[in-house]
């Protein structure tokens, strides 16, 4: 016979998910907990008890009802009693029944049935316990506990306490601004598993903001490891490689037809031709390899010299043809080099090889790939010792043909090389030491970080803003920059975008935090509704993530990426709760609206 106290309330549970705890996990080999393998147990372990507890636990990130649906449990010989906590709080008890005592029924698992359901659960650690509190000589075998949790988005590592979340830490102190209207923020997130994509994408829109503060403080959890490498797991990006093929003769005998490119002949000014017809991912789709210029390489398997012809059309339609190179012998590639700016977004890239007609050969291999790029040149913009300010000079610029000016006041000197400025500021614990606070990129986007804490050489960047009017919808979005003045002693900016915006920043560098007061917002055209800022940031999984939840008027936090569809407020708070792997000490980053 089973008994069962079961103490069910009224609610019924809606939006669970389910989880498991298995015994196996918990077990204590110290207290003669035993694991054994069982054929039909969860997981096929199962742990063997005479008596006393297995204590098993697990974590919520939200207040959450949790119903404890099952226990599953073997017994062999005489009656046992296991008794059931919550939080050690007393939920039910379970007896199991004799059976043979031939040890035959080890691996007959039996169910519980729902045992209790425990409603407004805290964020948090929590313990579910099984008191073994009367056992026979043979004891019992605990296999799992079968768990719904009313929150969907929990994730497994997170529900086993394997990544750790601060329930303590929220950011209900900041509330909203009664006098101000509300700014609307979209969730235009999607979903990535590659940790360097910026999957985070919250446009902010205003009718008529006229300032506002953007506020990059340290992470709220205490953590003093500093994480801060790039993670390319499951990321497509960084590969040079566009696309290759290897052993094609020629003429071809068989269609060569792959995910990226297609191949077919032709003839051509009395030549034969090979034609190569591919796609490329474009800014749309947030990377470059339509932007930027390419690299072709032709390796071929024959005795006696070909002349080979080289041509491709442009984004504009043009035909581009280049001079005839010949392969002999005693080279190990032909190779032709591809402007930048040259392919298009999408399909209808075309290349073509064209040979002297009725040439029979093999072709080893023939690939495309990105053209190499020179590192990135720093340069000096200002110097006073207290603050400096660097421009950079980058070699492949993602908008074609972009310039912009930068000017420091007081100075005929006008830097157009830039493609970003960066500043830095004195750390006042030390000497000779500095710290970069501040990044501004020519197409709007902004970095901020508060100062390198003591005994650290730096720290890393996180989650950026893109100040200025942009199209929210694709995967760059961006608001070049035609100039930016610098008034290096009040740490202001003048930025005058391409489209003939104005904006003027401040830069406010305390110990503790970085402020930008972004003010006199002189954007033209505020009918098109478009977004005045962007926060964009990185979330993969809790613990894994740039930014975790998200806060609006001190209200409850919301999950970065799930929970919410649209938000009103005038105070945002962009943190981690979870202590995570990427970045670490990267910033939060507090939005709030001033004046409008
Ligand atoms: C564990 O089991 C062994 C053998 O059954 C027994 O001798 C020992 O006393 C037990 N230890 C504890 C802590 O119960
Ligand atoms: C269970 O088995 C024990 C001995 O193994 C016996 O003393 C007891 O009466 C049995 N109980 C039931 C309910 O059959
Ligand atoms: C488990 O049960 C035993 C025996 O009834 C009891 O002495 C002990 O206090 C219980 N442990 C807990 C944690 O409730
Ligand atoms: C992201 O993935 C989750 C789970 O796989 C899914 O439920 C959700 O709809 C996805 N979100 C988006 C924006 O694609
Ligand atoms: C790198 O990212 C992947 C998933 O994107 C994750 O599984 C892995 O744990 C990360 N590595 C580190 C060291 O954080
Ligand atoms: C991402 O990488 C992790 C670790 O290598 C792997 O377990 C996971 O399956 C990958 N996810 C995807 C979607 O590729
Ligand atoms: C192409 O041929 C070479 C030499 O016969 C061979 O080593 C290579 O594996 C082949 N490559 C493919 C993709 O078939
Ligand atoms: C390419 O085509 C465009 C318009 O179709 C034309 O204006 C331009 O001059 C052409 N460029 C070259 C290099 O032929
Ligand atoms: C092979 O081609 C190279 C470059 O075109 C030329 O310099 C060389 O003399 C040629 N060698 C032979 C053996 O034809
Ligand atoms: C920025 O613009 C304001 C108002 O137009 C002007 O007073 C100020 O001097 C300018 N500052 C710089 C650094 O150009
Ligand atoms: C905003 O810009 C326009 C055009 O550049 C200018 O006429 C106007 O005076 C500016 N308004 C303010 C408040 O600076």
């Amino acid at each position: 016979m089973l008994f069962l106290f079961v103490i069910l309330s009224s609610v019924t549970i809606a939006n669970t998910k389910f989880f498991r705890l298995e015994a196996e996990d918990f077990a204590k080999p110290w207290y003669n907990q035993t694991v054994h393998q069982r054929s039909s147990a969860s997981n096929y372990k199962a742990v063997h008890l005479h008596g006393g507890i297995l204590k098993t636990e697990f974590c919520l990130t939200k207040q959450s009802h949790i119903s404890i649906e099952d226990v599953m449990f073997s017994n062999d010989g005489g009656e046992d009693e296991i008794e059931v906590y919550f939080d050690w709080n007393h939920m039910g008890e379970i007896k199991t029944r004799n059976s043979s005592s031939s040890g035959q029924s080890w691996n007959f698992f039996k169910t519980s049935g729902p045992i209790a359901e425990i409603t407004n659960v805290k964020p948090g650690h929590h313990v579910l316990i099984l008191n073994v509190s009367k056992s026979d000589p043979h004891g019992v075998e605990l296999d799992m506990i079968k768990l719904f949790i009313s929150d969907e988005d929990l994730e497994e590592n997170v529900f086993k306490c394997e990544v750790f979340c601060y329930d303590s830490i929220n950011h209900e102190h900041i509330a909203g601004r009664d006098f101000l209207p509300s700014a609307r923020i979209d969730q235009r997130s999607f979903n990535t598993s590659c940790t360097e994509i910026d999957n985070i994408v919250i446009p902010f829109y205003h009718d008529s903001a006229k300032e506002y503060i953007v506020k990059a403080t340290h992470p709220r959890y205490k953590a003093f490891i500093n994480y801060r490498v790039s993670n390319f797991t499951n990321c497509t990006m960084g590969s040079d490689r566009i696309w290759a093929y290897e052993n094609i003769s020629f003429p071809l005998d068989q269609p060569y037809h792959t995910e990226r490119a297609l191949l077919s002949e032709s003839h051509i000014d009395g030549k034969s031709a090979l034609f190569f017809h591919f796609s490329l991912d474009g800014p749309e789709k947030g990377v470059m390899d339509s932007e930027i210029g390419s690299t072709f390489r032709l390796y071929l398997d024959t005795k006696d010299p070909v002349e080979v012809g080289f041509l491709y059309y442009t984004r504009n339609n043009n035909l581009s043809k280049s001079l005839v190179q010949v392969y002999n012998s005693s080279v190990e590639y032909l190779s032709w080099n591809i402007p930048d700016f040259t392919w298009k977004e999408g399909k209808n890239n075309i290349l073509g090889l064209l040979f002297p007609e009725k040439t029979k050969l093999i072709i080893r291999k023939v690939e495309l790939e990105k053209r190499k790029q020179k590192l990135d040149t720093p340069f000096h913009i200002f110097d006073n010792t207290d603050v400096i300010i660097e421009g950079v000079e980058i070699d492949f610029w993602w908008i074609q043909g972009h310039k912009m000016a930068v000017k420091v006041v007081d100075s005929d000197r006008e830097f157009t090389e830039a493609k970003y400025i960066r500043i830095y500021t004195r750390v006042p614990w030390e000497t000779d030491k500095y710290s970069q606070v501040f990044v501004m990129y020519a197409d709007g986007n902004i970095r901020l970080l508060p100062m390198t804490p003591p005994g650290l050489d730096w720290i890393p960047f996180g989650s950026s803003l893109l100040v200025g009017y942009s199209d929210p919808k694709t995967r760059r979005p961006s608001a070049p920059i035609s100039q930016i003045d610098i008034d290096p002693k009040l740490n202001t900016l003048n930025v005058t975008y391409v489209n003939g915006d104005r904006a003027t920043i401040d830069l406010t560098v305390t110990f503790s935090e970085t402020i930008l007061s972004i003010r006199n917002l002189n954007f033209t055209d505020k009918k098109k509704h478009l977004p005045f800022l962007t926060f964009r940031s990185m979330w993969v999984a809790d613990g894994n993530a740039d930014v975790d939840h998200v806060s609006v008027n001190g209200n409850p936090p919301r999950r970065i990426l799930s929970d919410w569809e649209t938000l009103y407020g005038t105070s945002f708070v962009f943190y981690r709760k979870c202590l995570s792997s990427h970045n670490t000490l990267s910033p939060d980053i507090r939005v709030q609206l001033f004046q409008n």
